[in-house]
């Protein structure tokens, strides 16, 4: 089934999605090839996303590019999505910028980042940061517990730089401490491959986010694909532990 933008409500559209692209190595393999030609595939079906996703006039779309696990993978897979990942930004940034998208980076600045991959992304946000469109966030180096114990870490600095002045420690001073702080929480996060798991994405923002799982693998994904996760998630009721509006007795 596909959707296409001019069926969509374009009231109700979700803030924030998130997506864990997932499946290149599956889809790879499903053709006889390295899982790395998964990979590769999987650029046209993440800048297709991109383009459809700012053609909705979407604010927030992040999607998860590398986890802080991923460094667990045989070697030169891991060295090809570095030099993947720095050869995507470099080709697609200037037109990034062209469709004022904000790009940013999610994720550990850590040693274990090759260099020129970190430049490559601080040139893009460098460049695209005045940008007023679409944010578009790469989830590179990242995972959810990684991020809230650095957060607590902060607040522990915080509290000895006696920075705190009288702030409660509260769930916000966790949010407040995250490594983008200004980032809505995602309210759809869409997940491909058909693994019905969250693998340590947006794990604190990840609260109350309506989930969608397709089996599509990540090559295989489209707008058409976005916008059908949009269309179902317009139909779902929000709750946030509290009862639907009009449900009281
Ligand atoms: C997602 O595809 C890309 C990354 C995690 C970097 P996978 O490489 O996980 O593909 P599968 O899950 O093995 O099919
Ligand atoms: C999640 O996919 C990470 C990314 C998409 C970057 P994985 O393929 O690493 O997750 P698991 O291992 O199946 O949980
Ligand atoms: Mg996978």
């Amino acid at each position: 089934m596909s959707t296409y933008l001019h069926d969509l409500d374009r009231g109700g559209l979700p803030r924030h999605v998130g997506i864990v692209m997932d499946g290149n190595g599956r889809w790879a393999r499903q053709r006889g090839l390295p899982r790395t030609e998964g990979h590769a595939a999987g650029e046209a079906a993440m800048w297709d996303t991109v383009v459809g996703a700012d053609a909705l006039d979407l604010e927030w779309l992040t999607m998860f590019a590398f986890s802080t696990e991923n460094w667990n993978r045989p070697k030169a897979e891991v060295r090809y999505l570095m030099g993947f990942n720095r050869g995507l930004l470099r080709r697609r940034r200037d037109e990034l910028h062209r469709m004022n998208v904000r790009v940013r980076w999610l994720g550990r600045r850590d040693w274990r980042v090759p260099r020129l991959v970190l430049r490559e992304m601080e040139i893009s946000e460098e460049l695209t940061k005045d940008n007023t469109g679409m944010t578009l966030t790469i989830a590179f180096n990242y995972g959810g517990r990684i991020e809230v114990a650095d957060a607590v870490k902060q607040l522990i600095a915080d509290h000895d730089a006696g920075l705190l002045k009288g702030e409660k420690i509260t769930p916000e001073s966790i949010s407040r401490r995250l490594y983008h702080p200004d980032m809505p929480d995602p309210d759809l996060i869409i997940r491909t491959s058909g693994e019905e798991r969250i693998s340590n994405f947006l794990l604190w923002q990840a609260a109350y986010s309506e989930l969608y799982f397709t089996p599509v693998y990540w090559p295989d994904f489209d707008r058409e694909h976005l916008y059908e996760a949009i269309r179902d998630y317009q139909k779902r009721s929000r709750r946030f532990g509290a009862i639907a509006e009009n449900d009281s007795d």
